[in-house]
Order: structure tokens, then C-alpha cells, then sequence
């Protein structure tokens, strides 16, 4: 089949999502403006620049909720951090994607921890694997249909990054042996694994 998105896809299901996978999947704490702390999952997520690394997040426009929690508190307080998803926390990731009203503590309603950053008062998910202290650096109207508002694409440097010691192994960090989830389309996820090593033309090592 061939489809033009703005005209339709003629299936039951948007193949969209499914069709750009295993995306990453952006979990971030973020402060409210009351210094309370905001958790919320985003698998429009990735990695754009790694020296100094960069990541970005895109967060969709609703009725309710012109900007999402953690694209608002991004912006206003100039900072967030993202958590790194295991297959262990996968419950406790999906409880802080319910669309509840500003300022819930989402770390008690979804049983999590905090932990103190080094560089940002933002503090982290004490479970996660790694973290990633971002500095906010700005933010990209994206058009999207309707009248709720554009989607917005909030870009940041990553200036600090906690990795567990006990997931380091001759200096490499190995994402099948931690179980990190990805998000495919539709409810579907999947865990890190049958990874394979190719090394690049000309590359000796990696
Ligand atoms: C795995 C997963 C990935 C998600 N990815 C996105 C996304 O990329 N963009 C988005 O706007 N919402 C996404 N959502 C929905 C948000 O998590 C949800 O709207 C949440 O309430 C936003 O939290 P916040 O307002 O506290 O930031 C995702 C949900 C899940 C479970």
C-alpha cells in the first residue's frame, strides 16, 4: 500500500508508530513551579548530539493540556532529567503516563523513589539504571492538526550522566543485560536483546 498521512490510512490502526521502532523511551522528572516533582514517559525521545551530548523529547498538544507537564516545567525551570527504563520499572513508568492534574506527585502514585542530582535540583528515579541531568536549551514548534496547539520538541544538553556501577562491565554499559524497554506501535514494547556487534569500514574497534 501507499498512503499520504494528511489524507488517511485506510487501516483500523495509524501504522505510524509502528513503523519507527524500537524508539527509546524518554522518562523524566521534572520540577512544578510549587518545587514539586513531575514524572512523565515520552518515546518521542532520542539522542541528537553527542559531543556535548544532546537529547530531545516532543510532547503532544490535547484539548485539556495545550503543553504537557514536562515540555511546561522543561522550559520554566530550565532544566529536567530523564531516567533510564528497565523491564523492572516498566509498571511504574506506565502509572506515571496517566493524565492527571498539575502538580500530582506522580513518585508517590507510581511507588518510585527519588534521589538527589549533582547538577540540577531536579532530583532522579533512585531505581533507574542511569540518569541524565539536562540543561534545557530550547524548544520547536512542530504544526500539528486540529486546534489544540502545535507539538512541541524540547531540545536540552545533557551536562551530567549517573550510570550505576554495578551495570558497568570492562568499561562498557551493556543495555540487553540491564533490560532496558523500547516502545514499538500500538500497546506493544520490547526489551533490548538480540543485540549483534558490526563494526563500521575501516573501524578496528568499538
Ligand atoms: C511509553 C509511553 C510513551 C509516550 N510517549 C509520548 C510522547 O512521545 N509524546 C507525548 O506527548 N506523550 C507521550 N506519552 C503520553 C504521556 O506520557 C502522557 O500524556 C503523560 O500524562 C504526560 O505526562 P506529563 O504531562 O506529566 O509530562 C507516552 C506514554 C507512554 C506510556
Amino acid at each position: 500500500m501507499f498512503y499520504e498521512p494528511r489524507k488517511g490510512h485506510g487501516l483500523s490502526r495509524d501504522p505510524f508508530k509502528a513503523l519507527v521502532t524500537p524508539r527509546p523511551i524518554g522518562w523524566f522528572t521534572t520540577l512544578n513551579e510549587d518545587g514539586g516533582v513531575n514524572i512523565g514517559p515520552y518515546s518521542y525521545f532520542n539522542a541528537v548530539a553527542d559531543d556535548p551530548p544532546f537529547v530531545m523529547f516532543s510532547s503532544g498538544a490535547r484539548e485539556d493540556v495545550a503543553v504537557k507537564d514536562s515540555a511546561r516545567n522543561a522550559a520554566a525551570r530550565g532544566e529536567f532529567v530523564h531516567n533510564l527504563v528497565t523491564f523492572d520499572l516498566k509498571d511504574a513508568m506506565n502509572a506515571t503516563s496517566e493524565e492527571v492534574p498539575y502538580g500530582t506527585e506522580e513518585a508517590a502514585l507510581a511507588g518510585l523513589e527519588l534521589a538527589p542530582c549533582t547538577l540540577v535540583k531536579t532530583p532522579r528515579i533512585a531505581a533507574a539504571v542511569a540518569s541524565f541531568e539536562c540543561r534545557y536549551h530550547s524548544t520547536v514548534e512542530i504544526p500539528q492538526n486540529g486546534q489544540d496547539g502545535p507539538t512541541l520538541m524540547v531540545l536540552g544538553e545533557v551536562i551530567g550522566i549517573h550510570i550505576r556501577d554495578s551495570a558497568l562491565k570492562d568499561s562498557r554499559f551493556d543495555p540487553e543485560a540491564e533490560r532496558i524497554i523500547a516502545r514499538l506501535g500500538y500497546a506493544n514494547y520490547a526489551v533490548v536483546g538480540g543485540t549483534f556487534r558490526m563494526l563500521r569500514p575501516g573501524i578496528t574497534d568499538a
